[in-house]
């Protein structure tokens, strides 16, 4: 079938919206047609060297849309069901039955290779004939349609509005999810996040809802800080602040119980994990470019390191929980989100969407 997809074409190129085929959809999946998208960081990835998945490729993970075809001996979900699309997982590893999908063994090869764990084949071939990588995350939704397994399909109500849904499906699963599940942040505790994009705002606002006492929110961009002290951020600090390990100590008492990190950068890290109390927790979900180097006494003091892939989430479970939420009017993310149209990803607007 003809659709249209943006396809990242080179490293350093902007991203080219083409007329492509997509293939129908064979077991196991079904064939969505897109009506959102969400733009996480993870996206920009295969621009780098190096990286796993390379150009020609189609990116977007957070893809909301509509089942349009079923694949041979797929009934479920059925065509017309509203559709958020997550990351890919086997559903048969041990990780997968343990119920942490977000750690299946072949994680990396399906959703950050770009080409799946199908080698040779793609569902999409551009105007040429060439295949396109389109398994990013299983989806490859910067797009009008994407071919999905049934696993990676989270069906909600026809009523509510997928362009806002969209971004659930991995940065804000990930920033709620590493507070609430996988560091089981408590209720009174201490907690910093650094960086405040969509993951960590998203960590933010969860924050909240854990019932946490004291809510610090760490960047370089104030308006960005502005907008975590509407969410729910109880301090902030601009990044560039000297010495941030020691005057959160100050602020906290003698140190965190959790920070989680959303930046990557390792001297972050650091100062994260130097502002820990003892026995405190903090949890990697940003992207590391580089090294992490601690000092020899840094994580002495019962201190723990977790990484943390999309917030150890089951999607089928999570998301309609944060959908709850949000209808309670307790995770504003609605706040997080603006909209444009496919051929203005390249030139999205710029920084966060300010309150109505
Ligand atoms: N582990 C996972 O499963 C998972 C899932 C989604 C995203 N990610 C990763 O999480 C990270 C965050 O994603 P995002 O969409 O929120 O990105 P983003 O770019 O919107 O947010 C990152 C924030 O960090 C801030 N920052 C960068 N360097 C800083 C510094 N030195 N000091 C203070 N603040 C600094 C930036 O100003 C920005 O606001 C990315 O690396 C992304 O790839 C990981
Ligand atoms: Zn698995
Ligand atoms: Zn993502």
């Amino acid at each position: 079938m003809r659709m249209q997809a943006a396809v990242l074409r080179a490293g350093d190129g902007p991203f080219v919206v083409e007329e492509v085929d997509i293939a129908d959809p064979g077991p196991g999946q079904v064939l969505v047609r897109i009506a959102a998208v969400g733009f996480c960081h993870t996206d920009v990835l295969p621009r780098g060297e190096g990286f796993p998945a390379r150009p020609p490729i189609i990116a977007g993970h957070e893809g909301a849309g509509v089942v349009e075809a079923l694949g041979p001996g797929v009934t479920e979900p059925p065509v017309g069901s509203h559709v958020l699309l997550s990351f890919d997982h086997c559903g048969a590893c041990e990780n997968c039955l343990d119920g942490h999908p977000a750690y299946c063994r072949s994680f990396l090869q399906r959703n950050l290779t770009g080409t799946g764990t199908e080698t040779g084949s793609q569902p999409v071939t551009d105007a040429e004939g060439k295949p396109v990588a389109s398994r990013w995350f299983g989806q490859s939704s910067f797009a009008t349609h994407a071919v999905v397994d049934v696993r990676n399909t989270i069906v909600v109500d026809p009523d509510l509005p997928l362009e806002l849904l969209a971004p659930l499906g991995c940065g804000i699963q990930t920033g709620a999810g590493s507070i609430l599940l996988a560091l089981g942040v408590r209720a009174g505790s201490r907690v910093v996040v650094f960086g405040a994009g969509g993951v960590g705002l998203a960590a933010v606002m969860a924050a909240k809802v854990a019932g946490a006492a004291m809510i610090v929110a760490v960047d370089r961009h104030e308006n960005r800080l502005d907008l975590a002290q509407e969410l729910g951020a109880t301090h902030v600090v601009l990044g560039a602040a000297d010495d941030v390990p020691r005057w959160l100590r100050k602020l906290t008492g003698g140190g965190a119980d959790y920070v989680l990190d959303t930046t990557g950068v390792p001297e972050v890290i650091r100062d994260g994990v130097d502002s820990l109390r003892v026995r405190g927790t903090i949890g990697l979900v940003g992207a590391q470019s580089r090294d992490l180097v601690l000092g020899p006494a840094a994580l002495s003091s019962g201190k723990n390191v977790m990484g943390i892939l999309e917030g150890d989430a089951v999607p089928r479970r999570f998301l309609p929980q944060l959908i709850e939420l949000w209808q309670q009017g307790r995770f504003p993310f609605e706040r997080l989100v603006r909209t444009y149209p496919l051929s203005e990803i390249n030139t999205p607007p710029s920084g966060m969407p300010r309150p109505a």
